[in-house]
């Protein structure tokens, strides 16, 4: 099945923006976000290197980690949509780089520059070769001992908006996820799929080392 287009998942984000930005300043108080920010902060203490949003959306996540994790590492945050990173712009100081890119393209970071690469709830915007592609990607930029934490939507086919959108965006197995990291030279340390309130869907939480 084919998923919409970046130009139909961006607009589709534009839209939202506002609303979105308004819940993740809820959803990021749940207990999930500080056990995986403090155990990737864990993770990567002594590594150099930035930490890359690569789906910031609107820039909760990366705020979280500057203020209670570490004011000193440098932080960059990617998304498709350009309201939301104007939302995150608004919302992050100059500690943070904040730019409109799709997440298989992070042109502005090196091969083995950075520590940490964060993708949550964006997975399903992609087929399973933007999967790999995007994989592929967040390989080259992590340094050796990189730190990988993604969250995604668990199961099969498609995701049901029912009436809040039109887009075609796809839910993928534990397995399937596991599988294809393995294969871009990703390491598995956890991977856990919970249950998350007031959704149809289970959650999955993998994270990962550059080997
Ligand atoms: C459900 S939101 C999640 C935002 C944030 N990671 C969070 O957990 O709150 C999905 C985000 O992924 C972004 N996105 C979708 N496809 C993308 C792509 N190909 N490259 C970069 N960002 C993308 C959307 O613009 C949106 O901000």
């Amino acid at each position: 099945m084919q998923t919409s287009s970046n130009e139909q998942v961006s607009k589709m984000y534009d839209d939202v923006s506002s609303s979105y930005n308004a819940m993740m300043a809820t959803e990021i108080k749940l207990p999930i976000y500080n056990k995986v920010m403090t155990r990737l902060h864990d993770s990567i203490t002594g590594l150099p290197g930035s930490i890359v949003d690569t789906s910031c959306g609107s820039g909760h996540m990366l705020v979280m980690y500057h203020e209670q994790f570490d004011q000193d590492r440098a932080l960059i945050g990617v998304d498709l949509s350009p309201e939301m990173v104007a939302i995150t712009s608004q919302r992050i100081g100059d500690y943070a780089k904040v730019v409109v890119s799709d997440m298989r393209e992070l042109h502005l970071l090196e091969n083995n520059s950075a520590a940490a690469v964060i993708s949550f709830f964006a997975l399903h915007h992609l087929d399973a070769a933007g999967i790999k592609a995007a994989l592929t990607e967040w390989h080259r930029v992590l340094a050796s001992g990189g730190q990988l934490v993604v969250a995604a939507w668990e199961g099969e086919g498609a995701i049901d908006y029912g009436d809040a959108a039109s887009i075609v965006a796809l839910r993928y197995t534990a397995e399937e996820l596991a599988q294809w990291t393995v294969e871009s030279g990703f390491v598995v340390t956890e991977c856990d799929v919970e249950e998350v309130d007031e959704m149809p869907m289970d959650a999955i939480y993998l994270a990962l080392a550059k080997s």
